[in-house]
C-alpha cells in the first residue's frame, strides 16, 4: 500500500479506493502522481486544485464507478472527475463470439468472471463439446444454453450442453412452441452474475423470436431478425414481413445509435454492425414498409435444406 493508508482507504469490490480530504497539507504530496494498484484496479491521483482531488480511475468496474459519483454525493472526495476512457470496458465482463462454418451461426459466450457464471446464445449441436470445453477451460459455470428462436438451418446444442454441463437450463421465447426449461415473454431478465439481458419479443422471421438486449454493455443480440445488412427471411415458421419491420423499427432502432448489435449468423464474413449503420445502411429496412415487404416477397429462396431436420428436433431442445 502506499501513503494512502492514512486516509482509510475504503474497499469496494475487493479493491480499495480513497476519500482523500485535500487540506492544503496534502497538497504537496498529492500533486505528485501515485498509483495504488490492488486487485488489478488503478487509481491515480492526478492533481489537486482548488480542494478539489481528480482520481484517474483505471479498469474500473462499475461498482466502483458507482461508489466514485457517491463520493461525490458525500462530498467525502470533494469532487471526483471520472477520466478513464475505460469505465465501459468492465474488467468483469467476458464476451466470446464462435462461428460454425456449415450454417454460418454464430454462438456468444458472455460471462461475469468474479461470480463465473455465463450464458451460451445459439449454441449448436455439433459444437456443444466446444462449447463445453472452452466453458471448462476458462473457469466458468453454464447457467443457461439460450436460443434466440427456433432455428431451422442448425439443431440447437442446448439439450446436449445440458448433459456436457449439468446444472444448465435451457432458455427459449414462449411464442416459440419448443421445449426448454425457462420460457420467456417480452420484458423478461435473464441474470448471469452482476449482467442482465432483457428479452425483447421481436415477431416477423418466426412467431418466437426474441432480442436479447444487454445495457450494461451497449449490446444487443438481435438472432434473425437483423443482420448486419440484411435480415431473417420470412416466407416459413409463421414469418410475417410485416411483423419482422415493425419489430426492428420499433424495438432495434430504437436502442441507441452506438449500440453494438450481434446476429445468429452472417454470410459475409461480418462479425457485428451498429445500430447507427444499419439505420444507414441496411438495403432492406431502410425502405417503406411497402417496399420491404415486396423486396421479401420476391427473394424467391430456396427451400431451407435444413428445416424438415432441424425443427423437429429444435422442438425439444435438439435432443431427438
Ligand atoms: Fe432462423
Amino acid at each position: 500500500m502506499t501513503r494512502m493508508d492514512k486516509y482509510s482507504p475504503v474497499n469496494v469490490d475487493g479493491a480499495y479506493f480513497a476519500g482523500v480530504p485535500a487540506g492544503e497539507s496534502d497538497l504537496h504530496a498529492l500533486l505528485r502522481p501515485q498509483i495504488l494498484i490492488s486487485n488489478k484496479i488503478e487509481l491515480k491521483l492526478s492533481c489537486v486544485k482548488n480542494n478539489t482531488i481528480f482520481i484517474m480511475l483505471q479498469k474500473v468496474s462499475l461498482p466502483m464507478y458507482k461508489f466514485a459519483k457517491s463520493l461525490c454525493v458525500l462530498n467525502k472526495a470533494h469532487h471526483v472527475r471520472l477520466l478513464s476512457s475505460a469505465v465501459n470496458q468492465e474488467h468483469n465482463f467476458f464476451f466470446r463470439q464462435l462461428f460454425d462454418t456449415v450454417s454460418s451461426t454464430y454462438t456468444y459466450l458472455l460471462a461475469d468472471k468474479r461470480t463465473k457464471e455465463a450464458v451460451l446464445i445459439d449454441p449448436v449441436l455439433e459444437h456443444a463439446e466446444r462449447d463445453a470445453t472452452l466453458i471448462n477451460e476458462v473457469g466458468f459455470k453454464l447457467i443457461y444454453a439460450m436460443n434466440t428462436h427456433m432455428h431451422a438451418d442448425h439443431v440447437t446444442g442446448t439439450g446436449k450442453l445440458k448433459s456436457l454441463l449439468p446444472g444448465t437450463r435451457s432458455i427459449i421465447g414462449k411464442a416459440s412452441g419448443a421445449q426448454a426449461d425457462i420460457h420467456l415473454v417480452d420484458g423478461d431478465l435473464v441474470t448471469f452474475g452482476e449482467y442482465q439481458l432483457q428479452a425483447a419479443a421481436t415477431p416477423g422471421h418466426t412467431n418466437g423470436c426474441l432480442t436479447y438486449i444487454f445495457n450494461q454493455q451497449s449490446m444487443a443480440f438481435t438472432g434473425d431478425t437483423l443482420l448486419i445488412r440484411g435480415c431473417g427471411r420470412t416466407d416459413f415458421q409463421e414469418g410475417s414481413s410485416e411483423r419482422l419491420y415493425q419489430s426492428v423499427h420499433n424495438r432495434i432502432f430504437t436502442l441507441p445509435d452506438h449500440y453494438t448489435l450481434y446476429p445468429a449468423h452472417d454470410y459475409k464474413g461480418q462479425t457485428a454492425t451498429t445500430v447507427a449503420e444499419e439505420k444507414k445502411y441496411n438495403p432492406r429496412l431502410t425502405k417503406t414498409l411497402q417496399e420491404f415487404i415486396h423486396i421479401m416477397d420476391n427473394l424467391n429462396l430456396p427451400y431451407p435444406k435444413m428445416i424438415d431436420k432441424a425443427l423437429p428436433a429444435n422442438r425439444v431442445c435438439g435432443l431427438y
